[in-house]
């Protein structure tokens, strides 16, 4: 199964894309994550994409998509949820060729609508696990237990440098600009489905889980 999560900054991509790596077995993609290891190394590429991605505006198609042609080539036919690509028509079209080189085609395209209102909330209260990612919110999301991540046990959270109100409003603007016109496209290939991602964490699952079942 090929599926990608789609909605704004803060819309619960990630959070969603984690449990269906549990509920389904399916390999998580996220570009963002990809980039933000390639700046923890501190490679040429990660030194590159800072600023760019510090601002809030989007990285440049052609790196992007050299970072994930590999990824999908290694991994698309065990079945990925695609977090935060694509996120313009060029790489939408790219992520295509890529599949159709592999025999693949994407099942579902599922949009995560929100509030713009509820995103900053949820953006400024979000903190991860500095081991292994997992997403969590001061109010919305504590871990079960006070410091200590549920997945991994790790004592160590972090708040990313993009998470100000400054790259908020651009990153807002950049799906506006640049991702909301991807819509369309899946719209027209009878691939796109939408999910109420202003419910609770646990039912917006479900409704994704639903439409992964064919309900
Ligand atoms: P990326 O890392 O993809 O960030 P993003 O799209 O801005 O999305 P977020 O990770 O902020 O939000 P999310 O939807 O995953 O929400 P989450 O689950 O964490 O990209 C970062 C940057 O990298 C870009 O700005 C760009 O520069 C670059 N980049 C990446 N990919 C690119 C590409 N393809 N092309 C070009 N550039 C690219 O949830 C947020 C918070 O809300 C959490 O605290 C969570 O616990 C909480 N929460 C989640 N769901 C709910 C709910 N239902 N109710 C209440 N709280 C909730």
């Amino acid at each position: 199964m090929i599926v990608i999560l789609l909605g704004p900054p803060g819309a619960g991509k990630g959070t969603q894309a984690k449990r269906l790596e549990e509920r389904y077995g399916l390999v998580q993609l996220s570009t963002g994550d990809m980039l933000r290891a390639e700046r923890k190394s501190g490679s040429a590429l990660g030194r590159k994409v800072q600023a760019i991605m510090d601002s809030g505006r989007l990285v440049s198609d052609d790196i992007i998509i050299d970072l994930i042609a590999d990824r999908i080539d290694r991994l698309a036919s065990k079945g990925v949820i695609l977090d935060g690509f694509p996120r313009t028509v060029p790489q939408a079209e790219a992520l295509d060729r890529m599949l159709r080189d592999k025999g693949l085609k994407l099942d579902r395209v599922i949009e995560m609508t929100v509030d713009e209102a509820a995103l900053i909330d949820r953006i400024a209260g979000r903190f991860s696990c500095a081991r292994c990612g997992a997403s969590y919110h001061d109010r919305n999301h504590q871990p079960k237990v006070q410091g200590v991540c549920d997945v991994c046990g790790s004592k160590e959270f972090v708040r990313r440098g993009d998470d100000n109100p400054e790259a908020v409003k651009t990153r807002l603007e950049a799906y506006r600009r640049q991702t909301a016109p991807i819509l369309p496209y899946y719209r027209n290939k009878g691939i796109l489905r939408q999910v109420d991602g202003m419910a609770e964490i646990d039912s917006v699952g479900r409704q994704i889980e639903a439409i992964l079942n064919g309900q």
